[in-house]
C-alpha cells in the first residue's frame, strides 16, 4: 500500500520517488508522478516508491550523529603516542595493521551515508597534509556530540551551524596569531651552501626532524622515530624546490632489520624479470646514455587460429625472416643511438636481451610505469613509443652512475647523480609484510609533514596544547556574546578539549584531573600558552620546550574539515533510501 504524507496542506502519497545514492554521497533524485487516488476530495500525488525509506527531522539528524559516534569509537583508542593499533582483515582477506585514521576507515569500508563523510574528511586530510587524520575525525565527532544535546533541547540546527562556523572563524584568527614563524631558520636550507654555516644547516634540519618525529611518535615504528625522521627529512631535502612527492620512491624489501632501511639519492627499482643473456650485461656503468621505451622487443607469436598458406619452404622462410628483420631493425636502431641502458615498460624478450648483452648494453623490460616516469624525469629522457625517426638528443637521458646492486634477497637497479631532477628512493627493510606496509604509511605522514613545513613554515605545539589554548580563547570570547551562541561557542571550545582528553585517556591517566590542571595553566598566564599533556607522567608540560612540534597547517586543516563535516551532517534532515541502496548499507 502506498503510504501518505502531509505536504503543504495537500495530501501526497509516497509511491514512486526513485532515489539513488552515488558512491560519493551525492544523490540524484528522479521524481515520477505515477497515479492519483482520491483522498479527501483532492487527488493525492504518488511521489515515492513503496520500497523507499525516508526518515526526516531532528530524529534523523540525531540518528546520523549516532552513526558518526560509532566511527569515532573505532578511532578513539588510536590517538597519540600511547594509542593502540588496529588489526583489520578486509573483505579480500588481506590483513592490515595500522594506527593511521585514514587507513583504518578506508579498510573498514564504512557504508552509512552520513558516517562516510567522516571517512571522507580523513581521506582528504591525508591527501592534503598527510597527518592528523585521527584528530580530524575525533574533532568532528565531538562537535556533533556536543550539538546533540542542543538539538534535543530544541535548538534549531541552523543556529548551531552558524555558531560553529563563527567559532571556527575565531579560532582560525587566533591560530594565526599564536603560530610560531620559523621561515627564518628554514631559509638556510634553500640558500647557497657556500654562504650558510654547517651549524645553521644542522639547526634547520633538526627543526624539520622534530616535526617529523612528532608525527612518527604515535606509530608502530615510534621507537625508531629519530632514525626514520632523519630519512624523511633527507629524502625531502634531496628533492628540487617543487618538492614533488612523486620523486620519492619507497621500496619495501622483506627481511633484515628495520635499521637496515636506507635512503638512496636517486631512482631505484626492483630488478625486473630477465631472460638468458642478462648475466653477461654490464651491471655498473659510468655516465651511461639512457633510452626509455614503451615498446615490445620480443618476437611475436602468430595470432591464434591465424592461417597462412605457403606453397614452398622458401616462402615459409621468407615469413620467418620478415619477423626477425623487423626486430633486428629495431635493435640496430637502438644500439646506434649510443644508449648503454635501455628500459621498457613492455617486455624485452630473450633475443633482444642476448643482442644487447653482446654489445655491452644493459636492458630491463616490464619496468613499472611509475618507476619509468621517475627515471625519465630524473635523467632527462623522454619515453619513446617507436624507434623510427627518433630525435636522439631529446630522447636520451643520462646520470652519473647506473648500477645493479643486491639489497637483502633482491636485486635493485639504481640511477644516481641525476642532474635533471633530483629524486630519492627509500629502501625499507623489516620482518613482516604488514609491518613494512605500516612503516611505509608512517613514513608517508612524516614526509608530508616535512614538505608542508618547508612550504608553510609555521609551527604550533602538539600534545593538546594548541587545542587547550583555543578552547580557552573561545570560552573567553563567548562570555561577551549574548544569546544561544554563547553556549554554542563554549560547546565548540569543549569539543576541542577532546584531543588532550583522548591523548590522556589512551595513556591511562586521569583525563579530568589533567584537563583541570591544563585549564588552570592556560588561564593564569599567556606564558603558559604551549602547555599540553605529558604522556609519561600525566602532568602538564610545556610542549614547545619539549619539542612536540607540529606544522600549524595540520591543525588549521583539521579544524576546518571537522567544522565543515559537522555542519554538513547537522544540515541533513532527511535521508531517502531505495531498496537497492539499503542492500549495500549495513548500518542505518
Ligand atoms: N610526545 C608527545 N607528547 C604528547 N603528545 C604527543 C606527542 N607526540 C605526538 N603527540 C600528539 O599526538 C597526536 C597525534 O596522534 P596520532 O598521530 O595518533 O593521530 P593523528 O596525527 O591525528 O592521525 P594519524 O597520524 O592517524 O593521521 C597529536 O595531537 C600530537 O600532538
Ligand atoms: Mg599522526
Amino acid at each position: 500500500m502506498p503510504r501518505s504524507i502531509r505536504f503543504g496542506g495537500a495530501q501526497y502519497v509516497r509511491g514512486c520517488r526513485a532515489c539513488a545514492f552515488g558512491v560519493d554521497g551525492s544523490y540524484a533524485l528522479v521524481v515520477r508522478l505515477a497515479f492519483m487516488a482520491q483522498v479527501s476530495g483532492y487527488p493525492p500525488i504518488i511521489i515515492l516508491k513503496d520500497d523507499v525509506d525516508a526518515s526526516q527531522g531532528i530524529g534523523q539528524i540525531i540518528s546520523n550523529i549516532n552513526a558518526c559516534e560509532q566511527v569515532v569509537e573505532v578511532l578513539h583508542s588510536t590517538l597519540g603516542p600511547r594509542g593502540m593499533d588496529k588489526l583489520i582483515q578486509g573483505s579480500d582477506g588481506k590483513v592490515t595493521i595500522s594506527n593511521d585514521g585514514a587507513t583504518i576507515l578506508r579498510v573498514l569500508e564504512v557504508v552509512h551515508p552520513a558516517a562516510r563523510l567522516l571517512a571522507d574528511i580523513a581521506k582528504s586530510q591525508d591527501e592534503e597534509v598527510g597527518d592528523g587524520t585521527t584528530s580530524v575525525v575525533l574533532l568532528a565527532g565531538e562537535l556533533l556530540r556536543q550539538a546533540k544535546g542542543f538539538l534535543e533541547d530544541g535548538v534549531h540546527p541552523r543556529v548551531i551551524i552558524y555558531a560553529y562556523r563563527e567559532a571556527h572563524r575565531m579560532i582560525s584568527e587566533r591560530l594565526k596569531q599564536i603560530a610560531v614563524d620559523v621561515s627564518g631558520q628554514l631559509k638556510v636550507l634553500r640558500a647557497d651552501p657556500e654562504r650558510v654555516s654547517t651549524e645553521e644547516r644542522e639547526a634547520a634540519r633538526a627543526l624539520l626532524q622534530r616535526c617529523a618525529g612528532t608525527a612518527l611518535n604515535s606509530k608502530l615504528i615510534a621507537q625508531y622515530r629519530e632514525f626514520f625522521a632523519g630519512i624523511a627529512v633527507d629524502a625531502v631535502l634531496a628533492l628540487d624546490d617543487d618538492l614533488d612527492l612523486d620523486m620519492i620512491g619507497v621500496k619495501k624489501v622483506n627481511g633484515g632489520s628495520v635499521t637496515d632501511s636506507c635512503l638512496v639519492a636517486g631512482v631505484g627499482f626492483k630488478k625486473t624479470f630477465s631472460y638468458a643473456g642478462f648475466e653477461q650485461q654490464p651491471k655498473k656503468i659510468h655516465q651511461p646514455k639512457i633510452l626509455l621505451l614503451n615498446l615490445e622487443l620480443e618476437l611475436k607469436s602468430e595470432k591464434e587460429n591465424a592461417e597462412v598458406r605457403v606453397q614452398s619452404a622458401a616462402a615459409y622462410q621468407q615469413i620467418v625472416d620478415a619477423e626477425w628483420n623487423i626486430i633486428y631493425e629495431k635493435l640496430e636502431k637502438i644500439v646506434a643511438t649510443g644508449a648503454r641502458v635501455v628500459l621498457s615498460r613492455l617486455a624485452i624478450g630473450d633475443l633482444a636481451t642476448q643482442y644487447f648483452a653482446d654489445r655491452g648494453v644493459f636492458c630491463a623490460g616490464r619496468v613499472p610505469d611509475a618507476d619509468l616516469q621517475r627515471v625519465a624525469r630524473a635523467v632527462g629522457a623522454r619515453v619513446q613509443t617507436t624507434v623510427h625517426d627518433m630525435r636522439v638528443e631529446e630522447a636520451l637521458g643520462t646520470c652519473e652512475w647506473f648500477e645493479e646492486r643486491q639489497v637483502g634477497a633482491e636485486r635493485f637497479n639504481f640511477f644516481t647523480g641525476c642532474k635533471e631532477a633530483r629524486s630519492a628512493t627509500i629502501l625499507l627493510r623489516g620482518g613482516s609484510e604488514q609491518f613494512l606496509d605500516e612503516t611505509e604509511r608512517s613514513l608517508h605522514d612524516a614526509i608530508m609533514i616535512v614538505r608542508r613545513t618547508l612550504k608553510y613554515p609555521e609551527l604550533v605545539a602538539g600534545g593538546g596544547a594548541v587545542e587547550m589554548e583555543l578552547s580557552k580563547f573561545l570560552r573567553e570570547r563567548s562570555r561577551h556574546i549574548q544569546g544561544k551562541a554563547q553556549l554554542l561557542l563554549a560547546a565548540y571550545g569543549k569539543a576541542l578539549e577532546t584531543i588532550p582528553r583522548t591523548l590522556c585517556e589512551n595513556a591511562g591517566f586521569d583525563a579530568t584531573d589533567l584537563l583541570n590542571k591544563l585549564r588552570a595553566k592556560h588561564a593564569t598566564s599567556d606564558e603558559n600558552l604551549w602547555f599540553g599533556a605529558n604522556l609519561e607522567t600525566g602532568e602538564p608540560q610545556d610542549c614547545w620546550q619539549n619539542y612536540v612540534w607540529e606544522p600549524v597547517l595540520i591543525r588549521a586543516n583539521a579544524f576546518a574539515s571537522a567544522t565543515e563535516a559537522a555542519c554538513t551532517i547537522l544540515s541533513i534532515d532527511e535521508t531517502l533510501k531505495t531498496e537497492t541502496s539499503d542492500k549495500n548499507d549495513a548500518i542505518r
